[in-house]
């Protein structure tokens, strides 16, 4: 038998993601954003699997580009636009829509001709300060795009700092501000990612953006993927591959800081950084076997953890281990490790097989 970590991935999940998406923002179009190869899920499946999607939004034209060698039709919006300008030959050709965030983009722009003219996107900046022409400019580079040859249609975009922050007044301030100066503009419009969509209604506009929500974990913090009616789209998974008693004062792992407090069986696990498990989960972090929680002891090596087996007396070998995703929710997880559910998905790395169920 192979190495037995692997990735099982939901297209059934994905999908009621999808819906949910739909449910929560039913007069906007759906932007799904499936960059960093699917946020760890994989480009081209996210993308095939959600067909239903109205256009797809990536970070580069590479991306860009193997999804229309994949057959994809959609809109396909560059969310950062282009690094150099011989990317425009790129985006023409491709049929992608770049957005324009910095006047020397506009620049390049306008000294090119396109051979189809495409559509691009502008992105203002109303407060998350990252990137995107001060909100102050928007009529103006509004103006200066449409003059461009080598474009054939201009929408407007911008993003939320702290949707996810479900009292603060910023997310607010942004859509009012968005709102107010793209009102007079014959263009459509998107500002709402996953947390603005689920708890800012008004942000939803033309285009929604979601991202994380839809691989089916919560944006919000101190809730799990079923609290805002998400399913998991990927479960980590593996098994037990070694069992051993060792006496009370044995030392477990690298740097032997985790010690037997008694005589007790400890479970090797097949995953480990090098698989994307985080190096930084802390003890007690649970994985489940036998749909029973067992607390990670000892330090995470890159190819195995150790776990707990004292309230598992019945653990074998070749049992079954979930890491998270189906019966683990993620955002636990994510939170032993002092990171995010966005980051555990786009570690996941290559060696880890994804198989669809
Ligand atoms: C511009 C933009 N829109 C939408 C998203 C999707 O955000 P989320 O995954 O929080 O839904 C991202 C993600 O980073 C983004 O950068």
């Amino acid at each position: 038998m192979s190495r037995p970590a692997r990735a099982l991935l939901s297209a059934q999940a994905l999908r009621h993601n999808f819906q949910q998406v739909k449910r929560y923002a039913p007069a906007s179009k759906v932007m799904a954003v499936v960059k960093a190869n699917g946020y760890g899920h994989g480009l081209e499946w996210a993308a095939t699997t959600l067909h239903q999607a109205d256009a797809f939004a990536v970070a580069s034209v590479e991306e860009g580009i193997q999804l229309r060698e994949a057959g994809l039709f959609q809109p396909i919006v560059l969310l950062s636009g282009f690094f150099e300008p011989a990317e425009l030959l790129l985006i023409d050709g491709y049929k992608l829509s770049p957005v324009i965030h910095t006047e020397q983009q506009l620049k390049q722009l306008a000294n090119y001709s396109a051979h189809r003219p495409f559509h691009v996107w502008l992105k203002i900046d109303t407060g998350m300060h990252r990137i995107g022409f001060d909100v102050s400019e928007t009529k103006k580079i509004y103006s200066r795009l449409q003059a461009c040859q080598a474009v054939s249609k201009v929408s407007v975009m911008s993003h939320l700092a702290s949707a996810d922050e479900k009292t603060k007044a910023s997310t607010k301030l942004q859509s009012k501000l968005f709102l107010e100066k793209t009102q007079s503009l014959e263009a459509e419009k998107s500002l709402a990612n996953s947390a603005g969509i689920v708890a800012w209604p008004q942000t939803q506009l033309d285009w929604v953006r979601p991202g994380l929500m839809l691989y089916g974990a919560s944006p919000f913090n101190g809730s799990v993927a079923g609290d805002v009616k998400l399913k998991p789209v990927m479960t980590l998974e593996s098994q037990l591959i070694a069992i051993h008693d060792y006496e009370k004062g044995d030392a477990v792992g690298y740097g032997g800081d985790w010690v037997c407090p008694q005589a007790m069986r400890v479970g090797v696990v097949a995953i480990g950084y090098g698989d994307g498990y985080p190096r930084h989960a802390k003890a007690g972090t649970p994985v489940l076997i036998r749909k029973k929680m067992a607390p990670l002891i000892g330090r995470v090596s890159m190819d195995m953890i150790t776990v707990d087996l004292r309230k598992l007396s019945g653990a074998k070998v070749g049992d079954r281990v979930v890491l998270w995703g189906d019966g683990m929710p993620v955002e636990g997880i994510a939170k032993k490790a002092d990171t995010l559910a966005y980051e555990l998905f786009c570690h996941v790395t290559q060696r880890v097989p994804r198989v669809t169920v």
